[in-house]
C-alpha cells in the first residue's frame, strides 16, 4: 500500500525548529515536500537550519524570535505567511530547562521557564490564530513527561508543561469549531538530544541507566517522533483533537523518574560549589 501524507507544496511553521527534536519534525516536512518555515532565538541556529533543510531541495524560510516576546513572534509568523501563504501545519516546541530545587531557584529562573515553555506556547499558538487554515490546519505541541509525573528539580518545568498539556485541550474544543486540530506529543529520553546530553545522561553509564527505564530497552529518535508528527498532521489522524500522546517507549508507564532526579542531584550539588 502506498501512502502519500500529502504535504507537498502545505506550509509547516515549527517553533523551536532549529535543533533537536523539534529540527528532526522540520526535516521529516521538508523531505515529504511542505514548505517548512523555523524559527528560533538564535541567528547561527536559523542559518544551519536552513542551510541544512534546503539540501531536500524544497521552499525553506527561517525566522529569528523569542518566543518569550509575542510581537516577535507575531513578525516572524507574518514574514512566512507572506513567503508561504496560510498555516497547514504549526508545531510548538520551544523550551527552556535546568535542574534546580524550589528552594535554590530564583523568581526569575523559575519565570524563565514559564516564560518560555508556557507563555510562549499561548504566544505561538495566539498569533497563529489569524494565519491558520480554516478548516484543516493542525497545530502539534511539544509537551514533556514533567507535565504528568511531578520530578524533583523540575518544579519550573513540571509546572509549565502541565499548562501546555491544558491548553492543547482547551484550544481544541474552542478552536474545533473552525475545523482546526490540536494534539501534543509527549517525547521520551530521544537519543542525541540537549535534552538527553545536558539533562539526563553525561555520561555511557548514565545513558544504559536511562536506557534500561525505558520498556522497548533503547532510546528514541528523532524519526520516532518526526512519524509521530506527520501521523498527526496528515489526514489519516483527521478524528483526533485534543489528545495529549506519548511517543516513549512505554517509558510513561515505568518513568525516567529516577535517572533524571539522579542527575539534577549531582547537577545542584554541583552548582552550589560554585
Ligand atoms: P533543543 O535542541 O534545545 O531545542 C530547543 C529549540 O528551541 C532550539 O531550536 C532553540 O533554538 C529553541 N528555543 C529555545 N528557547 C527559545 C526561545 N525562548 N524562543 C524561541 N526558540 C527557543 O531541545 P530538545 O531536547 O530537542 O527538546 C525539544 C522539545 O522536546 C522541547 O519542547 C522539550 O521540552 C521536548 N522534550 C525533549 C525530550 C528529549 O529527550 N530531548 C524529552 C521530552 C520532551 P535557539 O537556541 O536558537 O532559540
Ligand atoms: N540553575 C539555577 N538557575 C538558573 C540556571 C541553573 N542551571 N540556569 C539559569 N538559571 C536562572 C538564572 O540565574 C536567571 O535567574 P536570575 O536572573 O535570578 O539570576 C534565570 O534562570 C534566567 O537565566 P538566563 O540565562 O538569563 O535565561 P535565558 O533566557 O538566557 O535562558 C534557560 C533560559 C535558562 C532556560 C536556558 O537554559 C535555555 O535557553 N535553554 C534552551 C535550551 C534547552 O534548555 N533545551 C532543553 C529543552 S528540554
Amino acid at each position: 500500500m502506498r501512502i502519500d501524507l500529502q504535504f507537498k507544496g502545505r506550509h509547516v511553521i515549527v517553533f523551536g525548529g532549529t535543533t533537536g527534536i523539534n529540527f528532526g519534525i522540520a526535516d521529516a516536512f521538508a523531505r515529504q515536500g511542505a514548505d517548512v518555515s523555523v524559527v528560533s532565538r538564535r541567528r547561527e541556529n536559523v542559518d544551519n537550519a536552513v542551510a541544512a533543510l534546503t539540501g531536500h531541495g524544497h521552499r525553506v524560510a527561517g525566522f529569528c524570535a523569542d518566543v518569550r516576546d509575542f510581537e516577535a513572534v507575531g513578525q516572524a509568523m507574518a514574514e512566512a505567511v507572506a513567503k508561504f501563504g496560510a498555516v497547514d501545519v504549526m508545531v510548538s516546541g520551544a523550551a527552556g530547562n535546568f535542574f534546580a530545587q524550589a528552594r535554590h531557584m530564583s523568581a526569575n529562573g523559575f519565570k524563565a521557564v514559564v516564560d518560555i515553555d508556557l507563555l510562549g506556547t499561548f504566544h505561538v499558538m495566539r498569533q497563529a490564530y489569524e494565519h491558520l487554515r480554516k478548516p484543516g490546519a493542525s497545530v502539534i505541541n511539544i509537551t514533556a513527561p514533567q507535565s504528568t509525573i511531578p520530578m524533583r528539580y523540575q518544579s519550573h518545568a513540571c509546572a509549565a508543561k502541565a499548562g501546555v498539556d491544558q491548553l492543547t485541550r482547551v484550544l481544541a474544543l474552542e478552536w474545533g469549531l473552525d475545523g482546526i486540530r490540536i494534539n501534543a506529543i509527549s517525547p521520551g529520553p530521544i537519543d542525541g538530544t540537549e535534552g538527553v546530553r545536558r539533562l539526563m545522561a553525561q555520561s555511557d553509564e548514565e545513558l544504559a541507566q536511562a536506557t534500561s527505564m525505558v520498556p522497548l530497552k533503547r532510546l528514541g529518535t528523532l524519526d520516532d517522533i518526526a512519524n509521530l508528527t506527520l501521523f498527526l498532521a496528515s489526514p489519516y489522524a483527521s478524528y483526533i483533537s485534543g489528545a495529549v500522546i506519548p511517543c516513549d517507549g512505554g517509558g510513561a508507564l515505568e518513568s525516567v523518574k529516577p535517572v533524571l532526579e539522579a542527575t539534577g542531584r549531582l547537577a545542584e550539588a554541583q552548582a552550589r560549589k560554585v
